[in-house]
């Protein structure tokens, strides 16, 4: 177990705290309390959502590395902060859709819980001012948010990804509806997963009865967030 304490804060975003440590390769990641939905319109203080973000995302991220996925995930250093590798996030979400919810379904007007043929990858750019805003491969290239080799390996990824985190819920009784990644660059250029794969970054369901087990609770006020991420994280952890 590393020590390492935080240093000066780098970044705040809506779910987490980035500190520099000692070692400048890596980053101190302290998740918070605070739930956000619909681009910061919906926002609330949740009591213990730091920690269950923290050790599932944790928990996610070492599946991923013992199936050989590099990510920037070391290791727990307390019960909500993790010291991870440093990286040049690229500023794209990358989603990847197995079953018709959120967005997609309100898009084209689909109704959310049909199985789509294949597993639909979609980029989103990362700005808050501007939502978040769907594009095209085109719209990337043309705006130089990525090469077209890039996206390529982008979507590879996140479709490896995918299949492995699939795997892994079934498992568990539950289904991957669908989920955001990010990417970025270590300093010696290798492209790994960043930031967090957690019930705030993917949508997850009951296989039996479809119970919705992520932050759709929150944004659709459906029950209580912490009740459900701890029921999800039992089920990871103790197959409960
Ligand atoms: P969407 O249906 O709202 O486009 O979301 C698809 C998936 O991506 C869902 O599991 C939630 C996740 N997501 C994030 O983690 N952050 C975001 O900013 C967005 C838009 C989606």
């Amino acid at each position: 177990m590393t020590t390492a304490s935080a240093g000066e804060l780098l970044y705040e975003g809506k779910a987490k705290k980035l500190y520099a440590t000692e070692d400048g390769d890596r980053l101190l990641v302290r998740y918070k309390d605070e739930a956000t939905a619909y681009n910061g319109e919906k926002h609330a203080m949740i009591p213990g959502k730091s920690r269950l973000n923290h050790e599932i995302s944790s928990l996610l991220f070492s599946v991923l590395e013992a199936k050989g996925v590099s990510t920037h995930f070391i290791e727990r250093l307390s019960d909500k902060e993790q010291l991870v590798r440093k990286v040049t996030i690229i500023p794209l979400e990358v989603v990847v859709r197995n079953v018709t919810a959120g967005s997609f379904a309100k898009r084209f007007g689909q109704e959310e819980g049909i199985v789509l043929p294949f597993s639909v990858v979609d980029f989103h750019v990362k700005d808050d001012a501007l939502g978040d805003p769907l594009a095209t491969d085109d719209q990337l290239l043309v705006l130089q948010y990525a090469g077209k080799g890039e996206l390529e390996t982008l979507k590879q990824r996140a479709l490896e990804v995918n299949d492995i985190l699939k795997e892994y819920f079934a498992d568990k009784g539950i289904t991957l509806i669908d989920f955001k990644l990010e990417f970025g660059y270590t300093e010696a250029g290798e492209l790994i997963v960043a930031d967090e794969i957690s019930p705030d970054t993917c949508r997850l369901w009951d296989q039996k009865t479809n119970e919705k087990l992520d932050k759709d609770v929150f944004r659709r006020d459906l029950g209580s967030l912490p009740e459900t991420y701890e029921k999800l994280y039992k089920r990871l952890t103790e197959g409960k």
